[in-house]
């Protein structure tokens, strides 16, 4: 229980810092508001040019009711906003600002606690990564997805028909101005990409992390029963205070074993590796890209949505939402995993159940049997690199071809559909440079699109291996995080075209065949090298000096672990 909030800190006392305190915030506050009231802050990540998070100021309205409710005091609080679609050279480079920026005003600023309010891609992990290392009380509402577009009759989801639909104007089977025309039939509500994407991903994940309120995740952003329940978010957030239930008191290796299960039966984005591990990172549970494999690569995959399947997540939330997936698979998690409520996550799944068998199906008929994320190692990648097996072609989880090297993603785009290149079905294709240091940011380019000729011929997918991301939204036989990234010094900065790489996923291996040797002796090519970003000032040089790799999950070597809420010195 608490018996003084942090907030009185700066509130309490008659001296002069509690009047400049005090003073500047009234602007109406009653009296109360200074004395045994918690000041929750409402970290929102609402920006225009963050569409999908275009709508959270009304969330928050919602949560600050809930608050205010509850006896605590609401503040508004705007933090950095990443907008997947708009953000160069890629949002992943500024996730781990807007996550130090977040973690330094919520420690600076007197509150107590914090809701978090995201949805695009990045919001979600940056502020569950803040929040991990303030560890005040906090509790997530996610954005939640859009409404289900159509165009022609046809369902649209976000991102992975650009594709389609880009691919049939390139076929002639779609005209520019009815491409054009589905724009905003594809966006057709407030909310993030309704794909099991990365937004989608990270939402059902941090409820199987527990840091929202179960059942919440996926509900479409435009649904009144969003605001009810970022309603009781407010409301939860003072008991949370009282509680002093923060990040650090429920989070624990358990959490992370059911984020890890939820992941795989939902067939989530490969990115929430590389976040989960940040957030674990935060809170000093040693989570490793083997644990992924060691936990997930069983699980079934129980949903069936884009990009892999066919539904979208309105059709998710209607057949009855995570809690209804979790329940198919209760004996895989931890039943003592907390969540924010201060109960177990199990204990929710009691009267969970799949409303459409179709969109979530039972245990005995899975979409997939196995449905994980798996660790690949080899002499290609000494500290792993990831390959989610569901998203592959069978035929292609053993293989073995010869490289065909891309030294940048300009390279790749300039030479991959010139007739000339020497490529077939059979090779690999490899592409460097895309790791966190050397594009900077760790970019969703890793699943390349597949030379020209070759489409032609009626070839759909091939090995590919990079070291950098792929987006939730897509999908091939595709290794990515390869680590150590080639700017790093790995040796994928060594292969040269015509090299044979073996591709073993059932052994879990990424081998270079090349003597030992040979390779040793080898120098990374000068093209490749000359493509590594080199930034000289701002973010992007203190990210490239102190970004880690992928298999720690890309933050900031100083960022790691927490610093908690203290701050001893005043401002004057
Ligand atoms: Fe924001 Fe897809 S672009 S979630
Ligand atoms: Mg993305």
């Amino acid at each position: 229980m608490v018996t003084e909030f942090r907030s009185a800190h700066w509130y309490g006392g008659d001296d002069r810092n509690g009047y400049i305190h005090r003073a500047w915030m009234r602007r109406g506050l009653p009296d109360s508001a200074f004395s045994g009231r918690p000041h929750i802050a409402i970290a929102n990540t609402a920006s225009d040019l963050t569409p999908c998070n275009a709508h959270l100021d009304e969330v928050a309205t919602s949560v600050r009711d809930g608050i205010h409710e509850a006896g605590g005091i609401a503040l508004n609080l705007p933090v950095v906003s990443l907008g997947e679609t708009n953000v160069r050279p890629t949002a992943m480079l500024w996730r781990n600002m807007a996550a130090m920026a977040t973690e330094e005003l919520l420690r600076a600023n007197p509150i107590d606690g914090v809701v978090l309010l995201g949805g695009c891609d990045k919001t979600i992990p940056s502020l569950l990564m803040a929040a991990a290392s303030v560890d005040l009380p906090a509790i997530v509402v996610p954005g939640g997805p859009m409404l289900t577009g159509t165009f022609r009759g046809k369902v649209l989801g976000c991102g992975t028909d650009v594709w389609r639909l880009s691919e049939d104007v390139r076929g002639g089977a779609l005209s520019r101005e009815e491409f054009t025309r589905s724009e905003s039939a594809m966006i057709r509500s407030r909310g993030h990409c309704n794909t099991m994407g990365t937004a989608s991903t990270m939402a059902l994940v941090a409820e199987a992390l527990g840091v929202l309120l179960p059942g919440l995740a996926g509900t479409p952003a435009p649904d009144s029963r969003l605001l009810s329940a970022a309603h009781g978010t407010g409301r939860l957030a003072v008991e949370l205070i009282a509680a002093d239930r923060r990040p650090s008191t429920f989070l624990g290796a358990g959490s992370f074993h059911n984020a890890i299960v939820a992941l795989a039966a939902i067939g989530g984005s490969t990115n929430a590796v590389v976040h989960l591990l940040a957030i674990a990172g935060r809170l000093g549970i040693p989570l490793t890209v083997a644990d992924f494999d060691r936990i997930g690569a069983d699980v079934p995959l129980l949903v069936d949505l884009q990009p892999a399947g066919r539904y979208l997540m309105e059709d998710f939330h209607r057949a009855g939402g995570l809690p209804a997936v979790l329940r198919e698979v209760r004996d895989l998690l931890d039943p003592a995993a907390l969540t924010v409520t201060g109960r177990p996550l199990v204990e929710y799944l009691d009267d969970a159940r799949s409303w459409d068998p179709a969109v979530i199906r039972p245990r005995a008929d899975p979409v997939q049997p196995a449905a994980g994320i798996a660790m690949l190692r080899g002499n290609l990648a000494p500290d792993g690199a990831i390959i989610k097996p569901a998203a592959a072609s069978p035929e292609l989880l053993r293989h073995r071809g010869r490289a065909v090297v891309f030294d940048s993603i300009e390279d790749f785009h300039a030479r991959i559909d010139d007739p000339d290149l020497d490529v077939d079905r059979d090779s690999v294709l490899v592409l460097r440079g895309c790791g966190p240091r050397g594009y900077p940011g760790m970019p969703e380019v890793s699943n390349m699109p597949l030379p020209r000729k070759l489409l032609a011929q009626g070839v759909r997918d091939m090995v590919r291996v990079c070291d950098g991301r792929m987006s939730g939204t897509a999908y091939g036989t595709v290794v990515l995080h390869v680590t150590p990234e080639a700017a790093a010094g790995g040796p994928l900065a060594l292969v040269r075209t015509g090299d044979h790489i073996v591709l073993d996923v059932p052994s879990r291996l990424l081998e270079l065949d090349v003597p030992a040797g040979e390779l040793a002796a080898r120098q990374p090519s000068e093209a490749s090298a000359s493509a590594y970003a080199a930034p000289s000032r701002g973010w992007q040089r203190l990210y490239i000096d102190h970004v880690q790799q992928a298999d720690t999950g890309a933050d900031l070597d100083f960022l790691t672990g927490s610093s908690g809420s203290h701050v001893g010195r005043e401002s004057h």
